[in-house]
Order: structure tokens, then sequence, then C-alpha cells
């Protein structure tokens, strides 16, 4: 067994999401979908040996008590694979992504964790095996074990060995991402829970399958062609139209704040003075702004609380 292993995995924004799931124990999806990696912003994660006889789990540098909820997970996820072999461990875990763009770290700490239980336990699994793996901690954490553009299929069988992702061999330079953080504070429901509502009650979401699985076409052939309105379009379309089934699901789940609301309105603005920039959101009250390099100028301008850290190129 190894003593010591280290992993990257980057963080990634889902541009036809993930909303749903056939199987909740192994993160079944109910639609495919389709994401950007973050490049350098993400999770890196350390496993070495315990000499205090004990599991430990770190986070951002600080000692995490066993019984929280995050130490639990990164515990009961481990368990999957440690089995028998009741060797104690210490598991580090530092995020580098901006805490100010309020992004959820679940992907990039799951895809970290299972390249470095890979490495440590000398398993030698491929990457879409390890994909597969990384799903059952974090649905969305399938799509992290790999950078650039990536498809994780939803697959047919129940053990949910063919549901895992995909590099798509696509590359576009001048592709950015913005991350624009308008709001915190309100206590959230996670999207397990709220795929989960959704699910059981919004008759919007019986539209969700079919138009999930179209924006993911639109999408990789707007990748293929460059084509930012198409994909742009399509990726807006696609996050608000998950979001009106949240809305509709009963009690309703709104993620937005008035800021997240505000700052809708600015891309629009902007792109009705000509800009293509288009908006992404998740489960939560931030904005994803996709444009492309040669418009970086008047995002900046137009959004002035964008840092450097704040900007991501995801092919450098
Ligand atoms: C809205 O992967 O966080 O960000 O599988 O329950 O851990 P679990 O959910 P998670 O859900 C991500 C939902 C989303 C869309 C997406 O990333 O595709």
């Amino acid at each position: 067994l190894g003593t010591a292993a280290e992993a990257f995995a980057p963080s990634n924004i889902a541009l036809c999401k993930y909303w749903g799931k056939r199987e909740a124990e192994l993160n079944l999806p109910i639609n495919g979908s389709l994401s950007i990696s973050l490049g350098e912003l993400g999770s890196r994660t350390s496993i070495v040996e315990s000499d205090s006889g004990s599991d430990q789990v770190y986070l951002n540098d600080k000692l995490i008590e066993p019984t929280d909820r995050f130490a639990t997970k990164v515990i009961s996820f481990l368990n999957l694979f440690r089995r028998e072999l009741q060797q104690p461990v210490v598991i580090k875990t530092v995020n580098n992504i901006p805490t100010a763009a309020g992004l959820a770290s679940s992907a990039s700490g799951f895809a970290a964790l299972m390249l470095a239980i890979n490495d440590f336990y000398r398993f030698g699994l491929g990457n879409e095996v390890l994909s597969a793996f990384a799903r059952m901690g974090s649905g969305s954490a399938s799509r992290s074990v790999f950078q650039g553009f990536v498809e994780w299929q939803k697959g047919l069988r129940e053990d949910g060995m063919d549901s895992c992702a995909q590099r798509l061999d696509l590359e576009w330079q001048g592709f950015r991402i913005g991350l624009l953080k308008v709001a915190t504070g309100a206590k959230k429901v996670d999207s397990r829970a709220g795929m989960q509502r959704t699910v059981e009650s919004a008759p919007l979401y019986q539209a969700w399958p079919e138009q999930a699985a179209k924006d993911l076409q639109t999408i990789k052939r707007a990748i293929e062609d460059k084509d930012i309105e198409l994909l742009g379009q399509t990726a807006e379309q696609n996050a608000l139209s998950m979001h009106a089934t949240m809305i509709g699901s009963w009690p309703p789940l709104l993620y937005w704040q008035p800021e997240s609301v505000a700052a809708m309105h600015r891309v629009w603005e902007l792109r009705a003075l000509g800009v293509p920039v288009y908006l992404t959101m998740d489960a939560g009250p931030n904005l994803k702004l996709l444009f492309t390099a040669e418009y970086e100028a008047q995002v900046r301008d137009a959004f002035p609380e964008l840092t450097d850290l704040d900007l991501v190129a995801p092919f450098g």
C-alpha cells in the first residue's frame, strides 16, 4: 500500500445541467450533461497513513470535527474503497477556487479524492471508471475527473458503470468564464434535496429530460463550430429552464436573490449593446458568465467586481 498520495481535480461549470436522479444512492442521473472544467481552479487532496490511530480530515488547513457532515461524507466515501483494510488515514483537501466566487466544491473535491484513493491504494483504474466512482460521491464530480469540455453520459445500466464522463476532443482557446458572485447568506437547499423535490413535485419537470438531451447536442455542435451565440443561448436557456422546474416545485425552490436578478438584467443590457455575453446559474444565487476573449474588456467594464481570479481561460 502507498504511504502517501496526492491529486488535483478541477471544478466544473455545466453548460447543459444535471438535474434529477433516476437512482439516488449511486447518483445516476435522469439526463446527460456537459460541462467545462476550470483549469487550475479546483481541489487538491492528499492521503497519508495516520499515526494517531484514527482518521483525520482537514479542509483548507483546518482539522474538521469527525462528526461534521463534511468529514463523515469524506470518510464514508473512502470506506467504499478501503473496505476491510482498516488503516487509518489523514485526508487533506485544499480548494483554490476563489471563495468569493461562491462555487460549490463537492465536484472537484470528490474527483480529487477519488484520484488520490486510486493512487494511495494502487488500484490503477482508468479515467472512465474513476469518473463513475467519483459520481458516487457527487454526480457532478464525474465530470471533474477531466479537463476541457466534458460530457457525462447518463448511462442505462443499473450498476451505473456506464454512467461516467468523457473528455470531448474539442478545444476553444478564446473561451472565457466569469465567476460573478452576487450574494451570500441565505441558507440553501442542497442539490440532492433540490433535485428530489423537483422530480417529485414539479409538473414542468416532465419536459426537462427531452430538452436537456436536445440542448446537449446543440451545445456540442456550438463548441465544434466555436459559435458563442449558439452556445451561450443554449446554455443560458438550459439553465433558466432548469430553474423554472425548481420554481414550479412545491414548496417552491428559488435559488435567486434580488442581486441575482439585478445581475441577470445587467447581462441582458450588455447583450442588447451587441456584446455576446451569456449567463448560467447552478443551485445558488451566483452567476457564471460565458463569453470570448475578444469581449473581455467590455465584460470587465460592465462587471468591475470581476477580479483576475474570477476570470477563467479553460484552455490557457
Ligand atoms: C445545478 O452534483 O452537486 O450544479 O449528485 O446530489 O451531489 P449530487 O448533486 P451535484 O449537483 C449539481 C447540480 C447543478 C448542475 C450541474 O452541475 O450539472
